[in-house]
């Protein structure tokens, strides 16, 4: 159709480079992803060097795939939007800078996306019928916010983490109890055939600020748990601290999450970002809203860790506040959400 509002988006911020067509930003066309877990793995993290080196190599290959996968040219596209922040600087750049080089041999409008945005926005995908204002939980490997959607585009942060971020909890135990990475996966996985009861993980919360997080007390113990079981000569159970520290995790988040939609007066829930594909935070969450009378959203796992789709959902709506950005766009390592 005429109306119909297409646009290429491209994701490079972390260890994924990534492209896809969204349709009047609620219908994804492709949804390209190419993933470097396998070449990381081998260091047991992300080694941003590395990153951005295999984003130049796969990012031309993966816009073109998500073209021809939607069966339409670069000439279809109404606008390119791309994340410019925040992430990796060198891995953002190669993504700020393929997307300026579309843009303007096309002479098509770029718009810049929040890294944020985008996971919060990959809601709208599945969940045609969710609109603002709704509370939303975004949990990622490099993230952990309670967010008030406002509005469309409009942000109020309500609670952060103080340290790391839930993704980067469950990497880091991940890798103390030798499960390598990414962990949260595998800590999933694993819970299911722990003992949630068995150890008692402290739970933190940080004095006078109700919403935010604290998670690196948690990891500490954890590691001194393990510690302490080695230097006593007992065997440590793997599956148990999984799924008591997983349960430490989420007990605290659905909380903080319950408290936030009950205070702003809104009866809407959304999830975002890697960790919102946790089982156990789903089903706990579900669980929680169904008995205080909350609609929870989430986004199918392949929408909750990084991909370009939520990048073009957000850049849509970005597009109908008018929002555009120069050739001057630039990569922003440590963009806030809500600045342009
Ligand atoms: O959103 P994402 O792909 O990247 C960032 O923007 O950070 O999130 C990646 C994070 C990693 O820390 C990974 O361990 C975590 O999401 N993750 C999970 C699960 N799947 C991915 N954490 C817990 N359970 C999962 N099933
Ligand atoms: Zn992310």
């Amino acid at each position: 159709m005429e109306d119909d509002k297409l646009i290429l988006a491209i994701e490079s911020s972390c260890d994924e480079t990534a492209a896809a067509v969204v349709k009047n930003g609620r219908e994804v066309l492709s949804n390209v992803i190419s993933s470097q877990i396998e070449l990381h793995k081998l260091y047991g993290g992300v080694v941003p060097e590395i990153a951005s080196r295999k984003h130049i190599e796969k990012i031309n290959q993966v816009v073109e795939e998500a073209l021809e996968e939607a069966n339409l040219t670069l000439d279809d596209m109404d606008a390119i939007g791309v994340t410019y922040g925040p992430g990796l600087v060198g891995a953002l750049l190669v993504g700020v800078a393929e997307a300026k080089a579309i843009a303007y041999a096309a002479k098509k409008p770029l718009i810049g996306v929040h890294h944020i945005e985008g996971h919060i926005s990959a809601n709208y995908i599945e969940n045609k019928e969710l609109e603002p204002p709704f509370i939303c939980l975004v949990v990622s490997g490099g993230h952990t916010h309670l967010v008030r959607v406002a509005e469309y585009g409009v942000y109020e942060i309500l609670g952060r983490t103080r340290d790391d971020a839930a993704g980067e909890a469950f990497d880091k135990v991940a890798r103390a109890i030798g499960l390598g990475y990414p962990g949260g996966p595998k800590i999933d996985k694993l819970a299911k055939e722990g003992n949630e009861k068995a150890i008692t993980f402290p739970k933190a919360k940080v004095a006078g600020s109700p919403y935010d997080f604290s998670f690196s007390g948690l990891k500490s113990a954890v590691l001194n748990y393990i510690n302490s079981c080695h230097m006593k000569g007992e065997t440590v159970n793997e599956a148990d601290i999984a799924a008591s520290f997983q349960k430490a995790v989420i007990d605290v988040l659905v909380e903080h999450a319950m408290m936030a939609v009950k205070d702003f007066g809104n009866d809407k829930l959304a999830i975002a970002g890697g960790v919102a594909s946790n089982s156990a935070l789903r089903a706990a969450m579900q669980k929680a809203c169904d008995e205080n009378g909350i609609k929870f959203y989430y986004p199918s796992p392949i929408y909750c860790t990084d991909n370009a789709a939520m990048i073009g959902v957000a850049a849509y709506y970005e597009s109908l506040k008018g929002v555009s950005h120069g050739w001057d766009l630039n990569a922003v390592p440590n963009l806030k959400l809500g600045e342009r």
